[in-house]
């Protein structure tokens, strides 16, 4: 288990614990978190999932893989540094503490 923040476009803060074998998107979606549609269900074919992942916990959190990094990049047309698809991330314990910024827009 680990507990998860997401950060609104407008700063607003919801803290939550993940369940078990749960991704950040399934947490996000399991507490109705706004601007987290994920329209797909994690099928990794929507990119609206996505959300940015502070500098202090790329490392940790990992970096895109590579058909998501594309999907991000189709949806975008670039590819933001801590771009993620929260889908793609599965929580573990290393993930305790984690925040993730929920974009204004989705793909
Ligand atoms: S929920 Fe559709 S790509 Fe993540």
């Amino acid at each position: 288990m680990a507990r998860i923040t997401f950060v609104q476009p407008d700063g607003n803060r919801q803290v939550f614990d993940s369940g078990e074998d749960e991704t950040v998107m399934l947490v996000g979606v399991r507490h109705n978190v706004a601007h987290l549609p994920a329209d797909c269900g994690g099928q990794l074919a929507c990119a609206s999932c996505m959300v940015d992942v502070p500098e202090a916990w790329r490392d940790r959190v990992g970096p895109p893989g590579l058909d998501e990094g594309d999907m991000i990049e189709d949806a975008l047309g670039s590819r933001p540094p801590g771009r993620r698809l929260s889908c793609q991330i599965a929580v573990s314990e290393a993930l305790d503490g984690l925040e993730v910024l929920l974009p204004e827009r989705q793909g």
